[in-house]
């Protein structure tokens, strides 16, 4: 079986102890390609230098909208500059809106949520959308900026049907996370059984979203076994086919098919 983890933090310092230990497991259990996604400069960095040292880690650069709130124009250029200098960049993010937790102005938050589609737009790249209670700001925008010339994923897919439609339209992929699999989550689960599996991808976002029902520590991408396991029941599916065609799924979206 082949999974891709479209979805790590594998280099924040959750993993810094016993990574090597944390792939193994992975990489036994089937899992054989891993998203690194950045969500400010430094992880941004981490995250390119983590795909170049490892065959099978791809990397995402981006601003998370916590940290829209101390980003300055030149900055930008920088990213630019890492995308331009490492071809295992394969897209910009994660990047979007967060009105749960507010952490930089709204106002700043879209500022910055847009100048980056721009440049996604710019280089190409498929964009990777955090959506945290911000679904109609999130999806107009992405209409307003014609975001679907590149597409994307809507991250850790948080909404019900009708957004997950509406990003469809758009030319985005869905992605699900270990909160798929909370008892709480009935609207995700209805979309994920609707979601055409052309669309589909899947991920941990570890260190975070460990599934249920053993919701406490650290999640890793050993883990991702436990999402697809909960997706393929809802879907009346084989997990080993979804695993495989999510794994076409996320070549095409991240890999251009190849690679
Ligand atoms: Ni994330």
């Amino acid at each position: 079986m082949q999974i891709f983890d479209t979805h790590t933090h594998l280099s924040m310092r959750d993993f810094q102890r016993d990574l090597l230990e944390v792939f193994s497991r992975a990489r036994e259990s089937g899992v054989q390609k891993f998203l690194c996604v950045g969500f400010n400069f430094r992880s941004s960095g981490e995250s390119v230098a983590l795909a170049e040292k490892n065959k099978d880690v791809y990397s995402a650069i981006g601003v998370h909208p916590h940290d829209a709130k101390i980003v300055q124009a030149e900055d930008f250029s920088f990213l630019e500059s890492m995308l331009l200098s490492s071809p295992k960049v394969v897209a910009w993010g994660e990047i979007g809106l967060d009105y749960y937790r507010d952490l930089s102005p709204r106002d700043v938050q879209k500022s910055v949520f847009r100048a980056q589609i721009q440049l996604a737009k710019k280089h190409r790249m498929p964009i990777i959308i955090h959506d945290r209670d911000a679904h109609q700001d999130i999806l107009r925008i992405l209409k307003e900026e014609k975001a679907n010339e590149v597409g994307g994923v809507m991250h850790c897919f948080s909404a019900s049907w009708k957004e997950a439609r509406e990003a469809l339209d758009l030319n985005f992929y869905i992605s699900f996370a270990g909160n798929l699999t909370y008892p709480s989550s009935r609207g995700i689960q209805e979309a994920a059984q609707k979601v055409p599996r052309e669309r589909i991808l899947v991920e941990t976002d570890s260190p975070y979203l460990k599934p249920w029902p053993d919701r406490k520590g650290r999640n890793e991408p050993l883990f991702i076994k436990e999402v697809l396991r909960f997706l393929a029941d809802l879907r009346g599916e084989k997990l080993e086919d979804l695993a495989q065609k999510s794994w076409e799924n996320a070549h095409t979206l991240f890999l251009k098919g190849g690679r």
